[in-house]
């Protein structure tokens, strides 16, 4: 063994660390020089065959080289992690400041749909006047939304609301009245509710007619409710709605579900329009709920919310409403 043994090692060792393309290559390399069995230990496992005057500089030499080598696949190493880092980052890279939305057109404020709007200046409303707002199933079942409705099997009122059924006999809810019964059934009297929601009939189209609408429920169960409440509490929330006090009219309605019923309609734009079907709660649905009619009763109304929404806009197809076009939504931002 002579130097120029160790300065060849040197040689060839540089060159294959500096060769090393990925991190696993110049580990493998690495190992290959310095490690246990690594060129550079076993030449000094070899020193024996050094002339004896040579040992202690050789020695030295090769430590020093194993240094040098130990040092630069080092520094090999944190080139190539850094390399695979940015290699990385190009491929991963998200820009996230982009607009949301696949067409930058699109992008922009938002807005409350204008049935969110009015929907939720009513619960404001009805909050104020010890109402609480409640939610009920869209896909209901029979029982709610007709039968302990006072509407059997056989009733002719159901010729007026046909709607979509599933396979198991479950149904998509005509009214929200459905949630009256819900709420018999779960709340103990006295009790106000009111209750927004969407309701499904099987409808011949046009301008007033959707498969899909909103309405809002509510009912107050009390004791000696009459209809002077009832006048009350809808001349307070039109107040509340439009403003100012409102011109309305009560005529006589027919609803399986209440007894008396009326039709209370509002003299809007020269017209009577009628905005608020209601009655007091008809003894059986309270039965139907549990609840004793002898102890018990209330009245019930079922706002139109597709319906004010389009007199407060003065939008004149209701159609509009979930056509889910930007030109129409756009309006009422
Ligand atoms: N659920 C009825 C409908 O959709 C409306 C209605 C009428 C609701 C009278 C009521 C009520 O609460 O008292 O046609």
């Amino acid at each position: 063994m002579t130097k120029e043994t160790v300065e060849e090692l040197r040689r060839t060792s540089i060159a294959s660390i500096e060769a090393a393309d990925s991190l696993d290559q110049l580990d493998s390399i690495r190992r290959g020089i310095v490690g246990k069995k690594g060129s550079v230990t076993q030449l000094l496992k070899g020193m024996g065959s050094a002339a004896p005057e040579l040992r202690k500089e050789l020695g030295s030499l090769i430590n020093e080289l194993k240094k040098e080598l130990e040092q630069l696949a080092e520094s090999r190493r944190e080139q190539l992690a850094r390399a695979a880092m940015d290699e990385r980052l190009a491929e991963e890279w998200i820009d996230i400041s982009l607009p949301v939305g696949a067409k930058p057109a699109l992008a922009g404020r938002g807005g409350i749909h204008p049935l969110t709007r009015v929907q939720r200046e009513l619960e404001h409303i009805f909050r104020g006047l010890g109402f609480t707002v409640v939610d009920g199933p869209e896909v209901e079942t029979d029982y709610c939304n007709f039968e302990a409705l006072n509407i059997p099997d056989t009733h002719p009122a159901r010729d007026m609301q046909d709607t979509f059924f599933t396979t198991c006999g479950h149904l998509l809810r005509t009214h929200t009245s459905s949630i009256q019964v819900r709420s018999l059934q779960r709340l103990s009297p006295p009790l106000r509710i009111v209750a927004p929601g969407r309701c499904f009939r099987y409808e011949r189209l046009d301008a007033s007619h959707e498969h899909t609408f909103y309405q809002m429920e509510g009912m107050m169960i009390d004791r000696d409710v009459n209809v002077g409440h009832l006048i009350y509490f809808m001349r307070t929330l039109l107040r509340e709605i439009f403003g100012s006090e409102q011109k309305i009219r009560l005529r006589p309605g027919y609803f399986p579900f209440v007894e008396p019923g009326f039709e209370l309609d509002i003299w809007f734009q020269g017209r009577w329009l009628e905005l608020l079907p209601c009655g007091l709660v008809h003894p059986k649905v309270l039965e139907f709920g549990g609840i004793d009619p002898k102890e018990w009763n209330g009245f019930a109304f079922g706002l139109g919310l597709s319906r004010l929404v389009m007199s407060r806009f003065q939008i004149d197809d209701i159609r509009h409403l979930q056509s889910g076009d930007l030109r129409f939504a756009r309006q009422f931002r």
